[in-house]
């Protein structure tokens, strides 16, 4: 594993804010992998990052949809979540990765499980973690 990053935040916005900071390091071809528990605030890093990358309208959980796209930023972006995908992990997304990655979009993956993080041409990993009340660990790596 490469060096570890941590960051601490106290709110949602801090959270986004953290995201939009996050995006100036990515490029087009990176899939970031972000786990993290319910309400973690994976969306709302993404939700940053997006805005980050010049995307104006909402930037919302694509827990029903699976995949968002967002074509009208800086970058093409797609904003997976495969929760609902649950034990069919394995077979659902490798075709859905096939879609959704590409050298010129930047890829966010909320609950990829255990997605092989080789897969990809090159990964960012996060993890949010909760500590307690508003607050939330935000590593990198
Ligand atoms: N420090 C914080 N960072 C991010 N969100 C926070 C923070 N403190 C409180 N919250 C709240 O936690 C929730 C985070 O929601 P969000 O949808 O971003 O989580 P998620 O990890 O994407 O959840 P899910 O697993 O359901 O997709 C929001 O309601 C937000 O207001
Ligand atoms: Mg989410």
């Amino acid at each position: 594993m490469r060096s570890i990053e941590s960051h601490e935040t106290s709110s949602q916005s801090e959270t986004e804010a953290l995201g939009a900071g996050i995006a100036l390091r990515l490029a087009p071809g990176v899939v970031v992998y972000i786990r993290g528990d319910l309400g973690a605030g994976k969306t709302a890093l993404v939700r940053g990052a997006c805005r980050q990358l010049g995307v104006a309208g909402r930037v919302t959980s694509p827990t029903f949809t699976i995949a968002h796209r967002y074509d009208d930023g800086i970058h093409p972006i797609s904003h997976l979540d495969l929760y609902r995908l649950g034990s069919h992990l394995d077979s659902e997304v490798p075709g859905l990765l096939e879609e959704e990655l590409g050298p010129e979009r930047i890829t966010f993956v909320e609950w990829p499980g255990d997605l092989d993080e080789n897969s990809a041409v090159a990964v960012l990993n996060i993890s949010i973690e909760h500590r307690g009340g508003d607050k939330r660990l935000v590593k990198l790596w």
